[in-house]
């Protein structure tokens, strides 16, 4: 029977000598989404990562990848993995293009794969240029157009968009939220920036000093921060009552109401409320935002 999981790990640890960098991990990444993998410097990433990728070995427990233990089977699963750990490795005096056929004779892939993928990651019109002439964001573009050869159905990133400029970050981001849409590839990306993992990922492990301290939904992750919407309208009563209508849990509060739902919907709720000519004072979000949840978590961090 198929697992729910695209990728499982069981009590993954790995230690060097006195130090364990992952401690009994129990990842469940589902096929489909887009898993952030999210940490403070040093918290055990890329250790976590190079595992999934049978480059290192785990010191105990277990990885099974599209069901699968990867220690059984390891070249079966990884060329159906693709993956970029840390930064892009490419030869700089060849071209994208070069850079790429060079990967599809190593790998036996063929050769019309290399349009396909400088065609997802845009490096179309650049893939006759020198790859050390790119932007730092072009040689991470093509680094994960490297990931991409061979239809991998599961694309591992590390921190792709270290180091890159808004507009780079911008322009992975938005090649990541299209993999699942549009090419049916599941994602893993790590960062140590809740923002980047918020605006990509749909669920979220937290991992710290290589343990892991959530796992979950993205809106789970935000309920945790007891988010509501504080409320000033008249008349009350009947905001009350239209606001149960529409299903949302309220309390009466001194001058005015809260309402138990995700900050997001606070505009929509306005315009229900202005629709059905309530007059709206004061609308305004309160409880602890993501980035306290998160903080919070990952409280005493030395990196932090
Ligand atoms: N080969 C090794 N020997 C000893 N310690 C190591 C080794 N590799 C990594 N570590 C340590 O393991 C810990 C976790 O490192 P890792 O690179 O996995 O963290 P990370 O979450 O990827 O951090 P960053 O955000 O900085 O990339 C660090 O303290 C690191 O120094
Ligand atoms: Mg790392």
């Amino acid at each position: 029977m198929m697992s729910e999981w695209m990728i499982e790990t069981k009590g993954l640890s790995k230690k060097f000598r006195n130090f364990t960098p992952v401690d009994q991990l129990q990842l469940h990444v589902r096929e489909g989404e887009v898993y952030g993998f999210l940490g403070p410097n040093g918290a055990g990433k890329t250790t976590t990562i190079r595992m999934l990728l049978g480059l290192i070995r785990p010191s105990s427990g277990s990885i099974h990848i599209f069901d699968r233990e990867l220690s059984r089977y390891r070249s079966h699963i990884l060329s159906q993995v693709g993956a970029m750990v840390e930064s892009p490795s490419y030869y700089g005096h060849l071209t994208g293009r070069e850079n790429l056929k060079l990967t599809c004779t190593l790998l036996r892939i063929p050769e019309a794969e290399v349009d396909r993928v400088l065609d997802i990651v845009r490096l179309s019109r650049a893939q006759h240029k020198l790859a050390r002439t790119y932007s730092l964001g072009m040689k991470q573009r093509l680094g994960i157009a490297q990931a991409l050869l061979g239809q991998p159905k599961l694309l591992i990133l590390d921190e792709p968009t270290n180091g890159l400029d808004p507009a780079g970050i911008q322009e992975i981001r938005e090649l990541i939220v299209q993999m699942p849409r549009e090419h049916g590839i599941t994602v893993f990306i790590s960062s140590h920036i809740l923002k980047e993992i918020e605006l990509v990922a749909n669920r979220v492990g937290i991992i710290h000093t290589g343990r892991l301290l959530f796992e979950g939904e993205m809106s789970e992750l935000r309920e945790q921060g007891h988010p509501f919407i504080r409320l000033h309208a008249e008349p009350v009563q009947q905001t009350i009552d239209y606001l149960h209508t529409w299903g949302y849990p309220v309390e009466a509060v001194d001058h005015g109401m809260n309402i138990k739902a995700d900050p997001a919907e606070a505009s929509v709720i306005n315009r229900r409320l202005i629709m059905n000519h309530v007059d709206v004072s004061h609308l305004s979000i309160g409880g602890r935002s993501l980035e306290d949840v998160f903080l919070e978590m990952t409280k005493g961090a030395d990196s932090l």
